[in-house]
């Protein structure tokens, strides 16, 4: 079936899958899930081995056992903000920053509310942190920062690296909200200095809804915050302490993990640089067309990701959105994006239309968005 859409919603989650992925996914129903140590028939794959390898591969990461899976990157945000607070008995002090998705800011807003930290949102300049920003916001009770690689906003990328390198001379615990980045942006994680890299299957990772995880270096500093089944050491009461159990529990979302298997495998075959280049040029196509246009607001005029928020004056957002969709067939995505402090910076708290791509758009398609846009903008002012 061809809708005939042209889906421009990426950061919220891609669109179409690649043939790869769903045929994978569709094979893989065809025998009884393999499930490790248990009763089963021979030479079925063990997807979540297959792939923690695949990701691993994808995020030059050595640990593959370290690798996690969740349902989402709010599930695996929620993990980890909680189990490391679960583990450190004192309050602390934590730094996050006015980019972050509700994801990251809701956990820790419950935490600062609950008095169990004390927490300081750093201050972005036109979608950028600093490390400077970062080391002034340092105290001697910071024990944790939870900062994200990608804006789902502005569509900026932050310097992790350098951040991560002042943490770590600090001692400070780094969390890294991938969602935005992981299988779009290349990223070696036995060089970077985070300490627990978070991603989303649904989004470049081009997987099905409902499966995330996230890659831990040192698990010993998270408390897992779930217990029980998983296959292993059945006999004894206590979950297992042995990765990645120890923060595994219940039946594996086994369809969503063969997806992110085939999903990886895509991206690693293709090359991110390849991918990211291909997604940076058809959003130049559309930022190229809409620059000089006086009734088009740009929030961003130079992302680095393929996310392009815009505004059309005299016209709310919600209402371009509308007209997008049913006179041109254009799905973007309209209204706050679940990052409320950086709207509030930007407008006073006012949506934007978010145009956003993945590396399956086309320039055609681009070169037909753009001209949706020019001509809503130019509509409202006859
Ligand atoms: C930066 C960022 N963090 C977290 C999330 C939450 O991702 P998920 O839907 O996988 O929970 C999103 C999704 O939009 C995001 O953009």
């Amino acid at each position: 079936m061809n809708p005939g859409l042209t889906y421009c919603n990426n950061a919220a989650s891609t669109w179409p899958k690649p043939s790869e992925v769903l045929d994978a996914v569709q094979e893989s129903f065809q025998l009884p899930y393999f499930e490790a140590g248990r009763s089963t028939i021979e030479g079925l794959e063990d997807y979540p081995e297959l792939a923690r390898e695949a990701l691993a591969d994808l995020f030059h990461f050595d640990v593959p056992d370290h690798i996690v899976f969740t349902q989402n990157a709010t599930d695996s945000l929620n993990m980890l903000i909680h189990g490391f607070c679960a583990a450190t008995r004192d309050r602390f002090h934590v730094i996050t920053s006015d980019l972050e998705h509700n994801s990251v800011l809701r956990p820790l807003t419950l935490l600062a509310s609950e008095g169990k930290i004390t927490l300081s949102i750093i201050h972005s300049d036109k979608g950028y942190i600093t490390v400077k920003g970062v080391e002034d916001a340092l105290v001697p009770e910071t024990h944790l920062a939870v900062l994200s690689h990608g804006s789902n906003v502005l569509g900026t990328r932050q310097d992790i690296g350098g951040i991560g390198e002042v943490l770590y001379d600090h001692g400070v615990y780094f969390i890294a909200d991938g969602a935005q980045t992981a299988g779009l942006v290349p990223i070696d994680l036995n060089q970077t200095p985070v300490d627990a890299f978070v991603f989303t299957g649904h989004k470049y990772l081009f997987g099905l809804p409902g499966i995330g995880g996230f890659l831990i270096k040192d698990p010993s500093r998270i408390t897992p915050v779930r217990q029980g089944g998983t296959g292993v050491d059945s006999g004894n009461l206590a979950h297992p302490v042995d990765m990645p159990a120890k923060f595994e529990s219940g039946t594996h979302n086994y369809p969503g993990i063969v997806s992110l298997w085939a999903g990886s495998r895509y991206i690693s075959r293709q090359g991110v640089h390849n991918v990211l280049q291909k997604c940076q040029e058809l959003t130049s196509l559309i930022l190229h067309e809409c620059t000089g246009n006086d009734h088009i607001t740009l929030d961003n005029p130079e992302p680095d990701l393929p996310v392009i928020s815009l505004s059309l004056d005299s016209l709310d957002c919600e209402d371009v959105g509308y007209i997008l969709l049913k006179k041109y067939r254009i799905i973007v995505r309209t209204g706050l994006h679940c990052a409320p402090l950086i709207h509030q910076k930007m407008n006073g708290g006012e949506g934007t239309v978010r145009i956003s791509l993945s590396s399956i758009n086309t320039p055609e398609e681009c070169k037909y968005v753009s001209h949706a846009i020019r001509e809503v903008a130019d509509h409202a002012h006859p």
